[in-house]
């Protein structure tokens, strides 16, 4: 049965609970990258903020034409969503299936998605003695063994940060005769050339690759989100299910900007990229927990002793440190707790508040 939709902190919640200034919170839990979003893109927002008076352009035509040139894929393989989650939930709509593979533990909303047009939802276990690494021998046998229509992952995979290589999906496409739909909202954080799959979604039926812009380009509030796809049918299908100026003018605006400041996507990456490894060294030098390999800006780490993470949560709240408590993710006990990578200051304060706690 699903478990009940939990995700990141809602800050607004603490600053009222705990009397905390908005800005001094430091949020572990949301996997936004710390930067902030790109200063150009907000800066043309600002200079274009009576553009509230108009309508987007129906066609957005600057806008696919900016996430082509960044993707590489033709402009009329992208549709726009507010947000992956618009996405997402048109998507599974669309291709209503009867039976559906999730992994286990992923993102809620795909079983909530999945619950409201009544498919029967199989899982793949994800196995913590194996790092929770996908087999993709074990995906294609659950897939032909039990008819699955459709198969929803993330890639890198939240909460595990488990990775499938571009190769892997091909393998699954070939072998199957599902739909893959692949939520890459934290592929940027990794090496994407090499587990991106957005070329192969322009060039085979039966794969849609959603990408958000809330996490690695920092705009949750703005509601973008895209997807790539080449299959006639469903292509057709979802521009037509997708509401007119559905994506809002400064969404259109931030991102027309936001995917060509090469510059601030490298720094991002880089950091990223630094703070994982040093934050992963650090921790794991802590006998009383498991820090398990990530491919995303986030690392999910296990409690071997009696604390669990709703304890430790609670006890780094003082310290305005906010992580994820994952038990209300399934296959994971009470005792895992997420972490996003945030500045290295930010960070700093969170080992020495687990090293405090924990050592
Ligand atoms: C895997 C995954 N997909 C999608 C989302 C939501 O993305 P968006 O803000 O683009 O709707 C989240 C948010 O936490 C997520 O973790």
């Amino acid at each position: 049965m699903a478990k009940k939709v939990q995700h990141g902190a809602n800050l607004f919640d603490l600053q009222k609970k705990y009397g905390f200034k908005l800005e001094e919170i430091m949020d572990f839990s949301s996997n936004i990258n710390p930067f902030g979003p790109d200063p150009e893109s907000l800066q043309v927002l600002v200079d274009h903020i009576d553009m509230a008076k108009v309508y987007p352009d129906p066609a957005y035509v600057d806008l696919r034409q900016a996430i082509s040139a960044y993707t590489g894929c033709a402009p009329d393989h992208i549709v726009l969503g507010a947000g992956t989650t618009d996405l997402l939930a048109s998507y599974i709509g669309l291709v209503h299936p009867e039976k559906a593979l999730l992994n286990s533990p992923c993102y809620s909303e795909y079983e909530r998605e999945l619950d409201k047009i009544g498919a029967q939802v199989f899982h793949y276990n994800l196995d913590k003695t194996r790092d929770f690494v996908f087999d993709v021998a074990e995906i294609i046998d659950l897939i032909q063994k039990n008819s699955i229509d459709l198969y929803v992952l993330t890639n890198p995979n939240n909460p595990t940060g488990s990775v499938l290589k571009v190769e892997d999906v091909e393998k699954i496409l070939d072998q199957t005769e599902a739909h893959l739909l692949i939520d890459e909202t934290y592929i940027e954080f990794t090496d994407k050339e090499k587990y991106t799959s957005t070329y192969l979604a322009s060039q085979k039926d039966r794969l849609f690759v959603v990408r958000s812009t809330s996490k690695f380009f920092a705009s949750p509030g703005i509601r973008l989100g895209y997807g790539i796809l080449s299959e006639k049918e469903y292509l057709a299908k979802l521009t037509n299910e997708l509401t007119l100026w559905g994506v809002n003018i400064y969404a259109d605006l931030m991102g027309t900007h936001m995917f060509q400041n090469k510059a601030y996507q490298d720094q991002v990456y880089a950091h990223t990229e630094g703070e994982r490894r040093r934050m992963t060294d650090r921790l794991s030098k802590l006998k009383s927990i498991k820090v398990y390999p990530s491919f995303g800006n986030f690392i999910l780490v296990e409690l071997l002793e009696d604390m669990d993470a709703k304890t430790l949560r609670d006890q780094l709240l003082p310290r305005k440190l906010v992580i994820r408590d994952c038990a209300s993710f399934p296959n994971l006990s009470p005792f895992f707790f997420r972490f996003c990578i945030l500045s290295k200051e930010e960070n700093d304060l969170l080992l020495d508040g687990l090293e405090d706690l924990l050592d």
